[in-house]
């Protein structure tokens, strides 16, 4: 099959490259470099020992997504991951969340329903479900957000389901990730934040290669196993191989649906703290701060419907998550090093696409 990536250099999108050329798929990236680096690519290509198009390119450019479309008339389907994610700066600038997620989607679908590729799988979140306090959350929890990025989701999802409605040619899968951690055992890939990450794992992973001092843990007295927020923290790998399943599913079916990527079981921050100390033989300072705003207590998915449906499930527990994390942030203390950046010219004419090769 023939796979178009949006967002396919950044963190999630980049496991999932590598699984879909391993698994001999032909794969198409378009990313604007907004929040990743073209040097993730190359590693993609140099862990599989393969190549593929690259268009640097903005979705909500499309007069360019067309020509994309244009030039690769074999497209059999699209993993939409292109998309800003972080909850905090959604609240500061809803804008620019709503344009470029919600109006990112909208051109890509347009596009697609131009070109008559109806099979699509996109990247939603555990974020849909908004705070409640029931769990394990099954895809039937009322949805519902309490920020802006959230609510892209949920909106994207709405779209999503009036357009397989409208059309039954469309077939869609919205995978709802929960807590995304670790790396390609290779550690040549990884996530790779700007400035001070806001998630918990990319934070430890800091402290422990002496970028930070020390964590701070939002809240002790919830009321769980020991006092700190539970989540249900899922590998890269596996939350990959997850959209293999998926493409699986939307290219046999039609009409739309969403399934819960997660284990199902759903750990404490200390927990965390001390699965990394153990997986990278060092220990993380740390110290207790007030929870942050928003955060629920506990939070874990019910993935059985992802078990049945898709024939997926989690295969990798927390040292497998710490110890890939740990690889990748020893090996790479910078993440994609500026010094090692390869920056791909367009050539002329604009959009003519780039394969990559080893510098
Ligand atoms: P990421 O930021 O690493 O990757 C997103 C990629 O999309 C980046 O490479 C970015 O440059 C690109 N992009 C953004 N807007 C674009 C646009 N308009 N045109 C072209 N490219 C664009 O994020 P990720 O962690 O890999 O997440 C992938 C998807 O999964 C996102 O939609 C995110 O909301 C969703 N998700 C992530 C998490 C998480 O914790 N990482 C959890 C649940 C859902
Ligand atoms: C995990 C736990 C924190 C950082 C977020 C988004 C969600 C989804 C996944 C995209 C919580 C605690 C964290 C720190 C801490 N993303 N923590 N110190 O909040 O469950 O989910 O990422 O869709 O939408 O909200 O993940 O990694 O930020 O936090 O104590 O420095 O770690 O309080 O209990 P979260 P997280």
């Amino acid at each position: 099959m023939t796979i178009l990536i949006t967002g396919g250099a950044g963190y999630i999108g980049s496991h999932t490259c590598v699984e879909l050329l391993n698994n001999g798929e032909t794969i198409i990236v378009v990313d604007n470099f907004s929040n990743s680096k073209p040097e993730a690519l190359n590693r993609v290509q140099q862990i599989t020992g393969k190549t593929f198009r690259i268009y640097d390119a903005d979705l909500l450019d499309k007069k360019q997504l067309r020509e994309i479309f244009l030039e690769n008339e074999d497209i059999d389907a699209v993993i939409h991951f292109a998309g800003l994610k972080a909850v905090g700066e959604s609240v500061a600038v809803p804008l620019s969340y709503y344009r470029n997620n919600i109006n990112g989607t909208l051109v890509l679908c347009e596009v697609m329903q131009e070109f008559t590729v109806k099979n699509l799988v996109f990247s939603s979140s555990a974020t849909v479900y908004g705070a409640t306090d029931q769990v394990p959350i099954t895809e039937n929890s009322p949805l519902g957000s309490t920020n802006p990025y959230g609510r892209t989701k949920v909106m994207i999802e709405q779209i999503l389901g009036d357009i397989a409605f409208a059309d039954p040619d469309w077939s869609i899968a919205s995978l709802r990730y929960f807590n995304p951690v670790g790396a390609h055992e290779s550690g040549l890939i990884g996530e790779d934040p700007h400035g001070i990450p806001n998630n918990l794992m990319p934070f430890i992973s800091q402290v422990a290669v002496g970028k930070r001092e020390e964590l701070h843990i939002f809240g002790r007295e919830y009321n769980t196993r020991d006092g700190t927020g539970v989540r249900d923290y899922i590998h890269v790998v596996d939350l990959a191989k997850g959209h293999l399943k998926a493409l699986e599913k939307v290219t046999a079916m039609k009409g739309m649906d969403a399934y819960n990527l997660g284990t199902g079981k759903g750990l404490s921050v200390l927990e965390m703290v001390m699965a990394f100390e153990n997986a990278a033989n060092k220990t993380i300072p740390f110290r207790f701060t007030e929870p942050r705003p928003g955060d629920v207590a506990v939070c874990y998915a019910d993935p059985s419907k992802a078990g049945s449906q898709l024939g997926w499930q989690a295969e990798r527990g927390p040292e497998a998550m710490c110890k890939d994390t740990w690889r990748w942030q020893r090996n790479n203390p910078s993440g994609y090093d500026r010094k090692t950046l390869t920056v791909y010219k367009e050539k002329t004419p604009r959009h003519e696409p780039v394969e990559f090769f080893n510098s």
